[in-house]
């Protein structure tokens, strides 16, 4: 298991994570709301966060087909990325997860 922090709507919330698993599940098995509008098939973009620069450095890079995703996410950063496209891995121990203020006000939304 690997200790992360994820950052939603200022409140930061700390969770042990399966090695091996896709970042995007294990916060929804955490029950913290992030959009995944395609079920984390990479096919939208919606996942969008931004991960701490000195983890960010330390992940497995974005692939082709997440790169494309991430130039039309709003907000995008120089530490974004998307997490369905992030494996839980050593790397990520103690890493800061931020969802964007940006995917609260879609999730919103599409709850209406
Ligand atoms: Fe659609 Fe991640 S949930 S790209």
């Amino acid at each position: 298991m690997i200790p992360i922090k994820v950052e939603l709507d200022g409140k930061i919330t700390e969770l042990l994570v399966h090695k091996g698993k896709k970042l995007l599940d294990e916060i929804k098995e955490h029950n913290i709301k992030i959009n995944d509008a395609c079920e984390g098939s990479m096919a939208c973009g919606t996942c969008h966060v931004l991960v701490d620069n000195e983890t960010f450095k330390k992940l497995t890079p974005a692939t082709d087909q997440e790169d494309d995703l991430l130039q039309f996410v709003p907000g995008l950063k120089d530490n974004s990325r998307l997490a369905c496209g992030i494996l839980v891995e050593d790397s990520l121990t103690n890493a800061l997860i931020k969802i964007p203020k940006i995917n609260r006000n879609l999730l919103s939304e599409h709850d209406l």
